[in-house]
Order: structure tokens, then C-alpha cells, then sequence
């Protein structure tokens, strides 16, 4: 029987730690992003620009198509994929990114845990919906209007889902996880952006150079813990330096 994983944006980052963790524990690994890469190690790759919905529904739909639902004992999506967007006070970003921003980080994984509930309804496995979000969710920092936004919005989805799913029989289970201050080129970009764009630059200038930053690797390896040890129960919104 198979277990199987969906990442978005399991190409780099924190999704490339998650898929490696899981693969190395015996997962089917699929992974969605933006970039065109053939054949990530063992991975099964989907090119998918996420900020486009009907390419999003035509992905999963594929998906879904080379599953086995009775061959099947466990089935996970995590949503990973996102950007910081420009950073920078709100009347300083164009339309365009503001929309683009809201559309990776909060419209597709709405998007997709629709699809998801929806293609394996009649699945009688367990199923889960891993959203990561951030502290960003509840904190507000200045520059990251959509950021913080979309954060704050993934995590009612997750409230909202829960609730909707705990009526339904054999329903999908859905938290929100923040992973903390990991290692990767979104932290990059924040700490390089210029002062004069955003007030809390020198804040992850230090969380640099005082070496606060976790490798993708090693939260990820926390995520798949809490996820095995039966911890990621449904609704809850854990931020995974407190657990
Ligand atoms: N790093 C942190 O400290 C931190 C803290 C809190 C929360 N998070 C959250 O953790 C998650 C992973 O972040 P990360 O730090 O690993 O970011 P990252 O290194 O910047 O990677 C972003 C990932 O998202 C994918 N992606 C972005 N736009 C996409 C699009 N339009 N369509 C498809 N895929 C797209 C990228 O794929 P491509 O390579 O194809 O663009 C890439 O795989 C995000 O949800 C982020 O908000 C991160």
C-alpha cells in the first residue's frame, strides 16, 4: 500500500527538505512548483505556475489520475509554496504583485485543498491538508501587507475547513503549521532588501548572523515527527518552536 505526499513547491527551500524527509521514509513524493524541472531525484515533478487557477485544476486533476485509491493508506497535501512578494509599504507595490502575492499564498491552496477534498472524496484512507503558514499570521510587520495577509487567511481557511470537515464522514484533517525562522532563499530576500523598504530589515540581518536560522532539513524532519506521532490533529494552528 502506498503513502503519498503532494508538496508545492517541493523544488528548493522548506519543500525540498519535506520531500527528501518523506521520501526517505518510504513516501510517493509529488511535488508542484513554477520551475520546469524534469525529474527531481525520485520525486515525480508537475510544472505548475500556481498563481494561474485552471492551471492549478488541470495539475491536480493529473494528479490524481495515476493514483490508486484502494492501493492507497495514506494521502497528504502540503501546501508550501509562497512568496514574500515586494516588500515594501503597500502604496509602493504595483497591482500586479499585490494580486500575484495573494494569488500563490492564499488563492491555491484554497484552490487546491477544494480539489483535494473533492478528487479523493470517496477515499477511504487517511487524508490530510499540512497549510504552511507563519508567525506572520498574527504578527504584523510593516512591508509585508500581503504577506501577513495571506498568512492570516490561510489560517481561517484552516479553522473553517476543520469545521466543515469534522461533520464528514472519514473527512480530510487540516492544520497550519508555522515552521519558524528556516534557512532558505525567502529569508535571503527579506534580509536583503534595502532599510529604507523595510523598518525590521536588520531584525533578520541577526537572526543571520547570530545563526538562528534551521535548516530546511531539520524542520522538515519535525514536521514528518509531529505528522507520524499523530500531534497535527485536525484545526490545530502549531508553531513548531513551541511543540
Ligand atoms: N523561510 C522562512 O523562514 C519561513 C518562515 C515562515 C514561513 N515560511 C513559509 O514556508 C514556505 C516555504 O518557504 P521557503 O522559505 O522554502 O521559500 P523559498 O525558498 O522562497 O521557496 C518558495 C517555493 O515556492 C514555490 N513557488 C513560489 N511561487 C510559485 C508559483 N507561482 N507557482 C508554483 N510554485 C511557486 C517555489 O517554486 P519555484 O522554484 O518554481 O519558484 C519554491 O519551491 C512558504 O509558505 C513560506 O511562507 C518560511
Amino acid at each position: 500500500m502506498e503513502k503519498i505526499v503532494i508538496i508545492t513547491g517541493g523544488n528548493r527551500g522548506l519543500g525540498l527538505g519535506l520531500a527528501s524527509v518523506y521520501h526517505k521514509n518510504g513516501y510517493r513524493v509529488i511535488s508542484i512548483s513554477k520551475s520546469n524541472i524534469e525529474k527531481l531525484y525520485t520525486v515525480e515533478h508537475y510544472q505548475c505556475d500556481l498563481s494561474k487557477p485552471d492551471t492549478i485544476e488541470n495539475t491536480m486533476v493529473e494528479i490524481f489520475s495515476h493514483f490508486d485509491k484502494n492501493n492507497t493508506v495514506n494521502l497528504t497535501l502540503i501546501n508550501n509554496a509562497g512568496n514574500l512578494g515586494t516588500v515594501n509599504t503597500l502604496e509602493n507595490i504595483s497591482p500586479s504583485n499585490i494580486s500575484y502575492t495573494i494569488q500563490v499564498n492564499l488563492v491555491a491552496p484554497l484552490i487546491l485543498n477544494s480539489l483535494f477534498i473533492k478528487l479523493s472524496k470517496d477515499w477511504d484512507c487517511k487524508k490530510q491538508l499540512f497549510n504552511i503558514s507563519s508567525g506572520a499570521a498574527i504578527n504584523p510587520y510593516e512591508s509585508w501587507a500581503m504577506y501577513c495577509s495571506s498568512k492570516a487567511g490561510v489560517d481561517m481557511m484552516t479553522k473553517v475547513l476543520s469545521k466543515e470537515q469534522k461533520e464528514v464522514q472519514n473527512g480530510v484533517s487540516i492544520v497550519s503549521i508555522y515552521p519558524g525562522i528556516v534557512d532558505t532563499d525567502m529569508q535571503a530576500e527579506a534580509r536583503n532588501t534595502p532599510k529604507e523598504n523595510f523598518k525590521s530589515v536588520q531584525r533578520f540581518i541577526d537572526f543571520h548572523e547570530h545563526g538562528e536560522l534551521i535548516s530546511p532539513n531539520e524542520v522538515a524532519t519535525k514536521i514528518y515527527h509531529l505528522d507520524i506521532s499523530g500531534e497535527l490533529k485536525n484545526g490545530r494552528i502549531l508553531d513548531i518552536r513551541n511543540v
